[in-house]
This record gives structure tokens, C-alpha cells and sequence, in this order.
């Protein structure tokens, strides 16, 4: 009866889809560019702005720090097994939808829905926290070329709650303050001006800033060891596990956002000269390289700032971890501060630029299957770029990163592109057993199930150390994707439509899918700080903190369950009888 619902797609057609002269790309990149794009997408906020929280810890959770170079080992060896089975999946499928292009050839088509719903968390949601903390670093740069920049348009109304002085400085409407990131939304504009009029130019431009901020790690590292030396950083490596192994582990799980990003080269597949060669250089140089980079800058990082020193950071300082660490490694060397800030500007653009790119391809696929409105798999007739889903992307993402807060957006980047990962893991073995003829220009090596098994597990691994606001917060926007697919994606299918399936989403999967979303509605409504067990006792006990909340969501929860399980099974069963047509 769920057949339908987990049902592949054949890897032919996909490809044979792909290449339909009106809907496909311009092939312009070659394997320097698409290596160049995984370092523009990897460097950026979590090198520049990360670093700190990871070493000393956040919000009860403890802090690696001088074995932060150890977390960085560790979640490349995570994102290593991973960047495999991309690589091995890019070649075999060189398509722009990326890992869910994967898992519908693998997993099926549910499968595919939810990890491309998912890839909004990566891509879209990812690029929200970059260009909030680009508007951080662009107005200090301001700053410190004696421009100031007012605040209340530099960030967004709940941080500037908790600063009275932003409240006050605010021009007030109505009695209203006016605060919101204007530097964020200018940003995202501008880049998607840039990605709309065309790839081969993005490219250079990306090529460019990735230059720049590998000259700029360069620069920090060089004017570091200047000024101290390896022996005194030495001395600061000690205790070298402040908090043991489960500080490690939670700075891995957070330089995690580090590292997303070698995966997007994959969405550019279908713009590239020989995808089945470039797409796993790609991949594999650039998390190899940034990895290298990564392990010194740690080293350094927390070679010049004694972990104790850390630790009284304030979180603004946490935010621009690399120019504070100059500044006290260099204190009377402004201009030194000043190239590292720029350089941080440098690689949050480059970022941006990158997942601007990718996000659109993503949804450009979906909508070539049916499960997004099919005005969004149009091509630019002049300059052959996905148009529509690209000034989408640009305008949701300017306008959320607007308006929100960046530590909440990292959290949820990051257990959902780690999710994500798992899928593509898990599809290798899949793939290699439903389809062991197909050729595969690269293999993920010593056999389909040690590796692919091994990156799986970790990125799970990796997940258990995030927080739990960020458990609640994904899998209430799982249910979100789920709550749409029912309503729209399932009917909108072209295999759906293939297999009988109606193009108007009957009555029962309309109610199904509103359960789905007032599911999500309940997990938006429970207390998000808390873990199962503490939510339990505050849903018995009438005298705990946040009962109120927590029967209110569980109740939402309880009544969406019903409406999407009788919703889906009546729709399910009639379609299973003998007279369906
Ligand atoms: N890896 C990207 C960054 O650090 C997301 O900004």
C-alpha cells in the first residue's frame, strides 16, 4: 500500500530529463572552478565566527578548547566518509539536484521529498546565519574605516531586546523602535543579481574571493607565529582536553557549520564540462584543503589565547573570534585586525554566493519532477539560469536573515544538513545493490558498506551532541515538509501522476496535510530547551515549569497525529481497492 510513496526513480530517465534542450544549463566549469566553489562554500562564518563558541562552549554545553584541533580532525574524518559517497553519487549522477536527486533514484520519492525539504535547512536556512554575520563583519569594517553604520540596521529586533542602548538609539514609529538588518538583505540582493546573470560569471567571481581569504587565513597564521612563538603557544595547548572527550565532541558538532559546503559543489553538476571526473576532484580537494587550513588555524587560534582567557569572552567577542585573538597576539597592529576583518567579509561572500547558487538548482530539480510548481524548473532564455528560483531564494533568504537571530539558524543548519548526510550514506549500499551495473566512474572505496556505514553512524553521532532546541526545531520543520508534500508534492508528481495517482489533492490528504502542520505547530509550542525525559515530567506534573506549554503542544501534536494518519490512510486504502483507477 506505501509502495507508491517509496517508489525510485529510474536513474535514465533522470538523466535522460536532465538533458532536454530547453531545460538544461550552460556547461561552463571546469575542475578548478567546481574546486574552487567547494572552498568558496566551506570558509566562511564557521572558520571567522564559530571557532570561539566551539572552544569554549555555549548554552550548558562544554567547550573543546585546545583540543579544538581535534574536533576539526574529527568532523573532517566525519564529513570525509560523507564527501565518498557524495563523490561516488555526483559521478554516477551528475544532476543539479544534488543529494535528492540521489535519494530518489535510491530511497524513493518520499525519501527524496524530505531530504530535499531538508537541503532548505543546509542551502537557504545556512545562508541566513552567513549573511547575518557577513552584516557583523561588513559594519565593523565600516567602522574601521571611520564609517559608522547605525546598529538598528545591522541587526534584528530580539538581539537589539537585549541591548537597551540599540532600543534607544532606533528611530520609533508609533511608539514602535525600527530594527532590521537592512546590511544582510543589501547582500543577498546584490549576490542574487550577480547569480541570475549567469554562472561562468559567478564563477570568476567566486574564483576571486576564494584567493582572497586563503591569502587572509595565511596572513592571521603568518602574523600569529610573528609575534608568538611556537613555544609560548605551546605552553596554552595545556590541559589539551579542559572538559575531555565530551567537550571535543561538542566542538566537533559545532565546527561542523565549518565544513558544510563541499557538498554543494555537486549542485553544479549540470554546468560542468565533465562531471563525472570534476565533481569528485571537487569535492574531495577542496574538503582536503580546507580541512589543512582549518587544523592550523585552530592550532593557532587557541596557541595565542590561553583557554582560560577564553572562557571571559563575551559573546560579541565569541562572534569575531579570529580578530580578537590578533588583537591580543598583536595589540598595536590595527591594520593587521583590519585585513583579517576584511578577509572575514571576503569569505562570508564567497559563501553566500555558493549556497545563493545551490539552493535554487535544488528546488530548479524538484520542480522538474513535480513536486514544486513548475514555474520554478524555468531557464533564463539569455542567460540559461534557473531565474525564478533564484530570486525566490534570494528574496526569502534576505528577507529572514533580516529579521532573525544567527545562533538559532546555525543550530538548525546543522542538524539538518548532518541528516542529510546520513540519507546520502545510507543510499550507497542501496544503490550499489539495487543497480550494481551501472558505470561509476568513482567508488567509494573498501566495498559499499564499510565506509558509507562508518559516515553514517558518525554524522548520527554528531547530531546526538547538538543541542536539543535543535532536535525540536528539525523535526518540526520535517513536519512542516511533510505537511506540503501531502497537500501539494504527492498529487503534483509526474511519477505519481504516472502511476494513477489524482492531480488534485483529494479531501482526505487536505486534512492530512493541515494534521501534519499543527504537529509542527505542537513542537514549535513546547519549550525547546528541553530534553524528552524533562518534557515528560512538565507534561504530568501540573506544578512543573512550562506545563501550560508543554500540554498545549503535546495536545496540537496528538490531534495533527490523528487528522495525518486517518488523512493518509484513507487515501492510501482507496487507492490500494480493486477500483481505483
Ligand atoms: N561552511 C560555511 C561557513 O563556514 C557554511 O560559513
Amino acid at each position: 500500500m506505501l509502495k507508491g510513496l517509496f517508489r525510485t526513480k529510474n536513474l535514465d530517465d533522470i538523466l535522460a530529463a536532465a538533458n532536454r534542450p530547453h531545460a538544461s544549463l550552460r556547461r561552463s566549469l571546469g575542475p578548478v572552478h567546481v574546486t574552487l566553489l567547494g572552498i568558496g562554500a566551506i570558509i566562511g562564518a564557521g572558520i571567522f565566527a564559530t571557532v570561539g563558541e566551539a572552544a569554549v562552549g555555549v548554552g550548558g554545553v562544554p567547550g573543546a578548547g585546545p583540543s579544538l584541533v581535534l574536533s576539526f580532525v574529527i568532523t573532517a574524518v566525519v564529513c570525509g566518509f560523507t564527501a565518498l559517497c557524495y563523490a561516488e553519487f555526483a559521478s554516477m549522477v551528475p544532476i543539479s539536484g544534488s543529494a535528492y536527486t540521489y535519494a530518489y533514484a535510491t530511497l524513493g520519492e518520499l525519501i527524496a521529498w524530505i531530504i530535499g525539504w531538508d537541503l532548505i535547512l543546509e542551502y537557504a536556512v545556512g545562508n541566513t546565519a552567513v549573511a547575518i554575520s557577513w552584516a557583523n563583519y561588513f559594519r565593523k569594517l565600516l567602522s574601521g574605516l571611520g564609517i559608522p553604520f547605525p546598529i538598528w540596521l545591522a541587526t534584528d529586533y530580539r538581539t537589539a531586546a537585549l541591548d537597551p542602548a540599540i532600543i534607544e538609539a532606533a528611530p520609533h514609529i508609533l511608539g514602535i523602535p525600527i530594527v532590521f538588518n537592512l546590511l544582510a538583505f543589501f547582500i543577498v540582493a546584490a549576490l542574487t543579481v550577480i547569480l541570475v546573470w549567469g554562472i561562468r560569471e559567478s564563477a570568476a567571481f567566486n574564483a576571486g574571493m576564494v584567493v582572497v581569504k586563503l591569502i587572509v587565513l595565511t596572513f592571521f597564521v603568518a602574523v600569529a607565529i610573528y609575534f608568538v612563538s611556537p613555544s609560548e603557544m605551546a605552553k596554552n595547548w595545556h590541559p589539551f582536553q579542559p572538559t575531555g572527550w565530551t567537550g571535543t565532541l561538542a566542538g566537533a558538532a559545532v565546527v561542523f557549520f565549518a565544513y558544510i559546503g563541499f557538498d554543494a559543489v555537486s549542485t553544479v553538476a549540470e554546468e560542468t564540462r565533465n562531471p563525472t571526473r570534476d565533481l569528485p576532484i571537487g569535492i574531495i580537494a577542496s574538503l582536503i584543503i580546507c580541512t589543512v587550513i582549518y587544523i592550523v588555524v585552530a592550532a593557532v587560534f587557541t596557541g595565542i589565547v590561553p583557554y582560560p582567557e577564553l572562557k571571559n569572552l563575551t559573546p560579541s567577542e565569541l562572534a569575531e573570534s579570529l580578530t580578537v585573538a590578533l588583537d591580543r597576539a598583536a595589540p598595536h597592529q590595527v591594520w593587521a585586525t583590519n585585513i583579517v576583518a576584511f578577509g572575514s567579509v571576503v569569505a562570508h561572500t564567497a559563501v553566500l554566493l555558493v549556497f545563493q547558487m545551490g539552493q535554487p538548482r535544488i528546488f530548479f530539480s524538484m520542480a522538474r519532477d513535480g513536486l514544486m510548481p513548475a514555474k520554478f524548473a524555468s531557464v533564463h532564455p539569455r542567460f540559461k539560469t534557473p531565474h525564478v528560483t533564484t530570486i525566490l531564494t534570494g528574496l526569502v533568504v534576505g528577507v529572514v536573515s533580516s529579521v532573525t537571530n544567527i545562533s538559532e539558524m546555525v543550530a538548525l543548519t546543522n542538524i539538518g544538513t548532518l541528516f542529510a548526510f546520513v540519507l546520502v550514506c545510507i543510499g550507497i549500499p542501496i544503490l550499489r545493490f539495487q543497480d550494481p551495473d551501472r558505470r561509476r566512474p568513482f567508488r567509494v572505496p573498501f566495498g559499499p558498506l564499510l565506509l558509507p556505514v562508518l559516515g553514517a553512524m558518525s554524522c548520527l553521532g554528531l547530531m546526538y551532541y547538538l543541542p536539543p532546541a535543535s532536535w525540536w526545531r528539525f523535526v518540526g520543520w520535517l513536519l512542516i515538509g511533510l505537511g506540503v508534500y501531502t497537500g501539494f508534492g504527492y498529487s503534483g508528481s509526474l511519477i505519481g501522476q504516472a502511476m494513477g495517482r489524482p492531480t488534485r489533492t483529494p479531501l482526505c490528504l487536505i486534512v492530512a496535510s493541515l494534521g501534519c502542520l499543527l504537529v509542527a505547530a505542537g513542537m514549535f509550542t513546547i519549550p525547546h530547551d528541553a530534553g524528552p525525559s524533562k518534557l515528560l515530567n512538565a507534561l504530568v506534573e501540573a506544578a512543573a515549569d512550562g506545563h501550560g506549554r508543554v500540554l498545549t503542544g503535546f495536545s496540537l501534536a496528538a490531534a495533527g497525529l490523528v487528522m495525518a494518519y486517518f488523512g493518509w490512510y484513507f487515501e492510501l486504502t482507496r487507492r490500494a481497492a480493486p477500483s481505483a483507477n
